[in-house]
Order: structure tokens, then sequence, then C-alpha cells
């Protein structure tokens, strides 16, 4: 069963804006996309680069180093730059307006 870990508000986190945080020491950021929140990891699978200063564009976050794209729903690794790797994506829920994150991926 995966431990839950408390990561933010829910307020904290608006659509079309990243919020980096890390859990367990692991950068991740997190998102919210039609009503959703999701959580991936925050680095590069190119070079070590937090994604989050990159640029938010609909479902995808653009690596600000060489410009790989990422799906914030799934850290899937779409197109772009020279990345091929995924980054992971963890379960994320809402209790009581708090928002917890499993750093399992
Ligand atoms: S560091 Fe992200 S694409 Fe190169």
């Amino acid at each position: 069963m995966a431990e839950w870990i408390q990561v933010a508000e829910e307020s904290d986190i608006v659509e079309g804006e990243a919020f980096p945080t890390e859990i367990n020491g692991t950068a991740i950021a997190l998102y919210r996309f039609e009503g959703g929140l999701f959580a991936i990891g925050d680095i590069c699978t190119h070079e070590h680069v937090r994604l989050s200063d990159g640029w938010l564009d609909g479902d995808r976050i653009e690596c600000p180093l060489h410009q790989s794209c990422f799906e914030i729903r799934t850290g899937k690794c779409v197109e772009g730059g020279p990345a091929w790797q995924d980054v992971d994506h963890f379960a994320v829920k809402v209790e009581e307006g708090s928002v917890f994150v499993a750093p399992s991926a």
C-alpha cells in the first residue's frame, strides 16, 4: 500500500503553472489540467534540469534546455528535443483540501 505524502494545498496548484516540489528527495512537479491534478518527475531525462523551469503548453511541459516535451498527465516523452525516456508519474489524491502524492511511480 502506497505511503501518501502531503505536498501542497489544493489551491496552490493553478492551471497553466507548474508547482515544483519534492518527495523523499525526488524532484517532482504538480500540474492542474482540465480539472485533474497530476504529478510527474521534474528532472529531464536528457540532462539534469528542472522541467518546471520550461514552458507549459496545454498538456505538455517543454524542457528549458533543449525543448524536449513531456506529457504532464503521464510523464511520457512526446517530441521535440533529444530526450527519449519518459519521466515518472505519480498517483495524486486530494483530501480535505490537501494534496498528497504516492512516492512510488
Ligand atoms: S536537458 Fe532536457 S532536452 Fe536536454
